[in-house]
């Protein structure tokens, strides 16, 4: 079929497809839109670092803000089906709405104590990962220092941002 350019896509269209690529944030995609996306950005991952310099330029507490719109993994939201489609969507790719009884508790464990730590949720692309990598990642970020640990997690929203548009735009990451 006839390949998408983002550059070329009128505002309301570009919204509509990429506006959802970051968690509950369309200004992401509105404020890489009306910098000016170029040609260069036609390809998933020139539009996904377009993306990324703006979620980059906004303040820290704005920056804060998208990390704190992701919902849990395995949490209330996830189990009572309150998702977003991509949530969801990532969320079931790595068996996370397949948890045994004691996997499940050990995510509403680690949700707690991360959140008690840091007042942000646990953030990590996990399309691709394993239920196992996922609860590693999870018991080693929890230790992690508060100013690195925010970092590690805008890190990750830029990652989901990225594998959302190579969904979006339908070619591989
Ligand atoms: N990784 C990929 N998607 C999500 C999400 O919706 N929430 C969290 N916490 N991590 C994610």
């Amino acid at each position: 079929r006839e390949r998408t350019r983002p550059s070329r896509l009128e505002r309301p269209v570009f919204l509509a497809m990429f506006g959802g690529v970051f968690e509950h944030s369309p200004w992401v995609a509105e404020r890489a839109f009306d910098r000016g996306l170029g040609p260069a950005n036609d390809t998933a991952d020139g539009l996904a670092a377009a993306l990324a310099t703006a979620f980059r330029l906004a303040s820290p507490d704005e920056r804060r803000r998208v990390v704190e719109a992701h919902p849990d993994l395995a949490g209330r939201l996830a189990l009572g089906g309150g998702l977003t489609a991509e949530s969801a969507g990532e969320q079931r790719s790595a068996g996370l709405d397949q948890l045994t009884e004691d996997e499940l508790a050990r995510f509403t464990v680690l949700n707690e104590r991360y959140r008690t730590r840091f007042g942000f949720p646990f953030v990590v692309a996990v399309r691709g990962l394993a239920k196992h990598d996922i609860l590693a990642q999870f018991e080693r970020r929890v230790e992690n220092d508060p100013a690195a640990e925010l970092e590690t997690a805008s890190r990750e929203v830029e990652k989901i941002a990225r594998l959302r548009i190579h969904q979006i735009l339908g070619d591989r990451p």
